[in-house]
């Protein structure tokens, strides 16, 4: 069994609401189990209680009520700098006037190491972080992902069971961030710290973490890895957050086995897996489905494959047909924007094309062979098993 590292057991923050009686909870009992070695993701958006989460790990922040333990200890009672973490700003905050090095080598020398092992121990820090050719200058010299990075370092070279990073590359422009989303993940997984990193940035949390909390208002919604929360989100909430999310709305009439039967109009129905936490729902529901999974191909004519291969769109029909899981529909195209990777089409079904869903077309072969345009009557199909019905 992994060592737990972080835990939080029914946490609640409540600050002073300001200008107002009563009190606003930050944090709305929350548990959490974070593991030894793992890289794990706090996420949602702005003012959902992240930073406030983070702040009672480091102990800048009591508690109003519940517990946390790190390592399997207690730390109510212990301050910031005796808990075995350290913490990443999303400003870096380093000193101006000292060099690279004196930055990092400045909590050392507080906790009294002497001068020549902090001085060892920085560099060590530094070449961690790719940064020793920088050691000796000072910040204004540097750019942002390099301060960022030394300030890393400074939270590195204490070797901290824990790192607690809070948005710590929102300030450097999209290129740089997105280099520095594999180098971070990469240094984690080689020093084996547990990271605790908090941003409201889906593709961050997605690409780097080993697991993801995502959270709202105050409150944890779901815990998983990555595929986890896209394949199967718990909520429509979380649906809606991470990626981009087709949702149907209409009456579940029926149950087939795992698919609940959804009646969306007078003409059509569809399935959708029912889960546990909301089967025993009936009348208006919502349907997610994501826009990769549904797929187009013409009503009639010859289609070509990607393979070069050729069929009728009526024999393709009928082959897709024998899949009893495939749900095939008529659709119009409304609007086609070409991507580059892929087109995202929003095509209209149901009667007189009045539900909208948007489908994303990977696109493999010439543009000319593959692409609709807007006003073209269209099949839309994808497996029933990629449709889910949603709570919340
Ligand atoms: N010291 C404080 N006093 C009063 N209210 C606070 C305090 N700190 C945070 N809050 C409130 O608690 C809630 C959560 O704040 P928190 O900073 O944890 O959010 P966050 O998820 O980190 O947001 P962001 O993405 O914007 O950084 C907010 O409503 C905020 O206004
Ligand atoms: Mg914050």
């Amino acid at each position: 069994m992994t060592q737990k590292d972080v835990e939080l057991i029914h946490v609640i923050k409540e600050f002073a609401a300001p200008r107002k009686d009563g009190l606003v909870r930050a944090v709305d009992d929350v548990s959490l189990e974070i593991y030894d070695g793992e890289f794990f993701a706090l996420l949602g958006p702005s003012g959902c209680g992240k930073t406030t989460t983070l702040r009672m790990i480091a102990g800048f922040d009591d508690t109003s009520s519940g517990q946390i333990l790190i390592r399997g200890k207690a730390v109510q009672d212990v301050p910031p700098f005796h808990r075995p973490v350290n913490t990443v700003f999303q400003d870096y905050a380093l000193f101006p006037h000292m060099t690279a090095i004196q930055n990092v080598m400045f909590g050392l020398e507080m906790e009294g190491v002497d001068r020549r092992e902090s001085r060892r121990r920085a560099m060590e820090a530094l070449e961690l972080v790719q940064l020793p050719q920088a050691a000796d200058r000072k910040p204004r010299q540097l750019s942002g992902g390099m301060q960022q990075r030394v300030a890393l370092a400074r939270a590195l070279v204490k070797r901290p069971a824990v790192l607690l990073l809070d948005e710590p590359l929102s300030a450097l422009d999209l290129k740089l961030r997105e280099d520095m989303r594999y180098e971070l993940k990469a240094m984690q997984k080689t020093l084996g710290i547990t990271f605790v990193f908090v941003t409201h940035d889906q593709e961050e949390a997605m690409t780097m973490a080993d697991r993801i909390a995502v959270m709202d208002r105050g409150k944890v919604l779901q815990v998983g890895t990555p595929e986890d929360i896209y394949e199967t989100p718990a909520t429509k909430f979380v649906a809606d957050f991470i990626g981009e999310t087709n949702f149907i709305e209409g009456a579940l009439v029926d149950r087939q086995g795992q698919f609940g039967v959804i009646k969306l109009d007078d003409s059509i129905s569809i399935r959708a897996v029912i889960t546990e936490s909301n089967g025993s729902s009936s009348g208006t529901c919502t349907v997610a489905v994501r826009p990769e999974k549904l797929n187009l191909f013409p009503i009639s004519g010859p289609m070509k494959y990607p393979d070069g291969s050729s069929d009728s769109a009526e024999g393709y029909k009928t082959a897709l047909l024998k899949d009893p899981d495939i749900t095939i529909l008529t659709g119009k195209i409304l609007q086609d924007i070409y991507i580059g990777t892929d087109t995202r089409y929003r095509v209209g079904i149901g009667k007189d094309y009045t539900i909208e869903v948007i489908v994303r077309v990977q696109n493999y072969g010439l543009r000319s062979d593959t692409y609709f345009q807007k006003g073209d009557l269209v099949n839309v199909f994808w497996d029933s098993e990629n449709a889910r019905l949603l709570s919340g």
